[in-house]
């Protein structure tokens, strides 16, 4: 199968290609490495064929999607801190990179997987929340919005292809996802709690850490990407793909002290600290990932614990390739 992966060189892209190639596929990566790196494929450099770029350059998109069958887009503008700080760009990325990957997947007959976010359903604190569940999203002039309300327009963009010229498009909303590879540069919470563990910092909570979460694990989620684009049933759909535990973030932090045998403290820190005046987090992200299991067999398995030892020991290594590069 010849697929193109547009952000392959991020955290869920780089364990994509893994699962691809064990499937045989032969792969194209488009990425303009801004959040991804070209280390997140070192083990898999010379099996793939990794272009530098961006999904908004359509003309080179146009060229590497030349013969394709499926396309994966993953390619966004992602965390806190980038949306926050580079609204325009994260915007620009998230919309007009989507419609450019969907036009190149229907001139190419190819199916395409638009990945999408559990972020657009927003404040909505629901129990449980189903894929049909309202969307409650602050002002539009709020860039903490706009990743929401852009991927929210990319969604409304893979139906309306779908609906109107045929394109075969499945829409998967991942949860929290976690593991090896995740930086947490740009806001991501678990990488980030791990690394001041391991450098006996204090683990900095946003807020009261009353906040709850659940976290899946990358290679289960991208697994279930891969199972979902090849659902037949699954064609036009958007399908939930969460964790199975919910947690504070208070509760994950001691957890990670407790792992990684740190004696770091924690400290709360107010939100508009860390993000500024008017930031507002979501109480709660519970997923419903019954649609995901009726048509995929979807089970979030790894427990927590599981997936934060593995972010631990892959922290470890990489700290410990930056010290031995350093030395050098
Ligand atoms: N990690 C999560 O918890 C999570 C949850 C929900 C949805 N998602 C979605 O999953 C996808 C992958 O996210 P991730 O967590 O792996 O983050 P990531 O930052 O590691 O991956 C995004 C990749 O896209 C690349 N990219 C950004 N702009 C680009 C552009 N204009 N052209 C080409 N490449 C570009 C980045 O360099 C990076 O490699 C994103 O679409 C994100 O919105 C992630």
């Amino acid at each position: 199968m010849r697929t193109l992966i547009t952000g392959g060189a991020g955290f869920i892209g780089s364990h994509l290609v893994d699962l691809l190639l064990e499937r045989g596929d032969e792969i194209v990566i488009l990425d303009d490495f801004s959040t991804g790196t070209a280390d997140n494929l070192a083990h898999v450099r010379d099996r793939v064929r990794l272009v530098e770029g961006s999904v908004l350059d359509a003309e080179l998109l146009a060229e590497l999607a030349n013969g394709v069958e499926r396309i994966y887009h993953l390619a966004a503008a992602v965390g806190v801190h980038t949306i926050l700080d580079e609204p325009l760009r994260s915007l620009k990325t998230n919309i007009h990179g989507t419609e450019n990957v969907l036009d190149v997947a229907l001139r190419n007959s190819a199916k395409v997987l638009v990945v999408s976010t559990s972020e657009i359903y927003g404040k909505n604190t629901a129990d449980a929340l189903h894929e049909g569940a309202d969307r409650v999203l602050g002002s539009p002039l709020v860039a903490r919005w706009t990743y929401a309300a852009a991927k929210g327009i990319d969604e409304s963009f893979a139906h309306a292809y779908a609906k109107e010229l045929g394109l075969q498009v499945a829409i998967v909303r991942p949860f929290n996802t976690v593991g090896p590879r995740q930086t947490g540069r740009y806001g991501m919470v678990v990488p980030g709690l791990v690394r001041q563990a391991l450098r006996g910092e204090p683990l900095t909570v946003f807020g009261d850490g009353s906040q709850t979460r659940c976290f899946g694990y990358v290679g289960e989620v991208a697994a279930a990407m891969i199972d979902v684009l090849e659902a037949p049933a699954a064609q036009s759909l958007a399908v939930n793909l969460g964790g199975a535990r919910e947690i504070s973030i208070l509760e994950l932090a001691r957890m990670i002290i407790e792992i990684t045998g740190s004696s770091s403290e924690i400290v709360l820190v107010p939100y508009e600290e860390a993000y500024g005046e008017g930031y507002e987090d979501m109480q709660r992200r519970v997923p419903d990932n019954r649609l995901a299991r009726e048509l995929v067999g979807y089970e979030p398995r790894l427990p927590i614990e599981s997936i934060i030892a593995a972010v631990v020991e892959d922290t470890r290594a990489a700290e410990a390739l930056v010290k031995g590069t350093n030395r050098r």
